[in-house]
């Protein structure tokens, strides 16, 4: 009852700092290195909050490692959105069991928007005895000193306080990549679209202050970093709780004018507060990348209510149009659930109309999933799952070949691409993205990883277009 945000002060932070001390002193009075293994499930938000996770186990004395067995700390981010995202954590959390067995000492924590549910804690409280400790996504500032009690205590512990969620400045980040960054700008959703547990894990929308963004962005900007995605379950709804007259367009525009050549991104925008400002914002500046990601769920207007999405496919489609007008180049790419409870053939039509409207450049599909305690769990009107499949692969199909139809008109084009290092499937050839979000293949004598090059489109499929480079930027 009565639940709140919690802003978590400069004395708390240091007091984190102090923490992180206290285990750096451990490690070093131990004469050997000390490794951490953070993996992560779900969302680009969960990877940043999983870069700060890594930023303060490296403040503590460990160096960041990819492999378990090698492992003093291993640290499970979890994901809540679909039931595969928690069966997928439970799973790897299960295999570490071995590894406890073989060295007592490894410390095993889960954290993120699974364990923030009460029956999940509970099955891992009962189920995973090897589990040292587990924190919730508002505790993630106290990492530290729930990671100091485990270092001295035999205890275990599971600490997901009762609030709206909390926001901490000032905790060390170590990023994945040198060239792009997840820069996050505000926390937790609203919404209570029916079908979704977010706002029950990552508690009410709080803001950064655009200050702390502002001199994030610029820190990034000059130590090099090329591309910045700003994150928010909402990121339109940025700066309403700030109680100053400054919104997403107003945070775009000062973080635009910042001097240097990079790529300015954003997830996720709600398209009942999309507004036109921030797509003139957009057209206006060419540091933003031509790309809009705008989550549409369902195509028919009765489903829409029944998720309590706030729009109808008319105002949705009006969006879109007014895009396309000031931004013509623009890539558009959405989400898109399959088989909500009640969801007629005739609905799941208004769905496959819209994709041959909007023509998106990619979709990203799920099939429904109940979420425990979420209002669309308890409707009576779940489909089945052979109807949800078929209708899921009818959604690719015809998305698949809209993808290809949009993926030949790159040819003979130049596009602007981050290059993010060699092909994982062709090691003579170099990948990166266009401003797009589609992934580019291209051939080159030099290391061109980390930079903005010009890329001459010559060839299309499905899912990748590949061409030569033209121009160094
Ligand atoms: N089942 C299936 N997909 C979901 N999403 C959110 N909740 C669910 C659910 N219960 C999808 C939505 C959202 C994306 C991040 O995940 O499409 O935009
Ligand atoms: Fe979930 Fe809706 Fe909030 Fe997105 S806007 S996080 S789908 S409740």
């Amino acid at each position: 009852m009565n639940k709140q945000v919690k802003i978590i002060s400069k004395e708390e932070v240091d007091i984190q700092h102090e923490y992180m001390s206290r285990v750096r002193v451990l490690n070093n009075q131990a004469d050997r290195s000390w490794r951490a293994v953070v993996r992560t499930f779900g969302c680009q938000q969960n990877e940043a909050d999983s870069e700060k996770i890594a930023g303060m186990a490296e403040s503590m004395g460990y160096e960041i490692v990819d492999d378990e067995a090698d492992a003093d700390l291993i640290v499970v981010n979890t994901c809540a959105i679909r039931e595969h995202a928690e069966l997928k954590a439970l799973s790897i959390t299960g295999q570490f069991k071995h590894l406890k067995a073989a060295n007592p000492e490894l410390i095993i924590a889960i954290c993120g928007c699974m364990v923030s549910q009460e029956h999940r804690l509970d099955d891992i409280k009962n189920r995973y005895p090897y589990v040292n400790f587990l924190f919730g996504t508002g505790e993630l500032y106290r990492f530290p000193e729930l990671l100091y009690k485990a270092r001295v205590g035999n205890e275990r512990f599971f600490v997901v306080e009762d609030t709206e969620g909390t926001l901490a400045e000032g905790l060390p980040i170590k990023r994945v990549s040198g060239f792009k960054a997840w820069l996050s700008i505000m926390y937790g959703c609203n919404n209570y679209c029916t079908y979704c547990v977010v706002p029950y894990v990552r508690g009410r929308e709080r803001s950064r202050m655009r200050e702390d963004v502002l001199a994030e962005a610029k820190q990034l900007i000059e130590s090099g970093y090329k591309e910045i995605t700003l994150l928010g379950q909402n990121v339109n709804s940025y700066g309403k709780d700030l109680g100053y007259d400054y919104d997403f367009a107003d945070l775009l525009n000062d973080i635009c004018a910042i001097d240097g050549d990079f790529i300015i991104r954003f997830m996720t925008s709600h398209p009942k507060d999309a507004s036109h400002k921030l797509i003139d914002t957009m057209a206006a500046n060419p540091k933003i990348a031509r790309q809009f990601h705008l989550p549409l769920q369902s195509g028919s207007n009765g489903i829409l209510k029944a998720m309590n999405r706030k729009y109808a496919r008319e105002a949705y489609l009006e969006l879109i149009d007014y895009m396309r007008k000031m931004i013509p180049d623009i890539s558009i790419t959405t989400d898109i659930i399959v088989g909500f409870p009640g969801e007629t053939e005739a609905d799941f039509s208004d769905t496959l109309d819209i994709l041959s409207k909007v023509r998106y450049d990619n979709i990203y599909s799920f099939i429904y999933s109940p979420r425990r305690g979420t209002p669309a769990a308890s409707m009576n009107t779940q489909i089945p799952k052979e109807i949800q499949s078929e209708r899921f692969a009818r959604l690719l199909e015809l998305q698949h070949k809209i993808s290809n139809e949009e993926n030949q008109k790159l040819v003979s084009t130049t596009q602007r691409v981050l290059v993010e290092g060699i092909s994982k499937n062709d090691p003579g050839m170099y990948t990166g993205r266009c401003e797009s979000g589609r992934l580019v293949h291209f051939a080159s004598d030099t290391d061109l990883t980390g930079k903005i090059v010009n890329i001459y489109i010559e060839r299309a499929e499905t899912f990748n277009v590949f061409g030569k480079v033209v121009e160094r930027k």
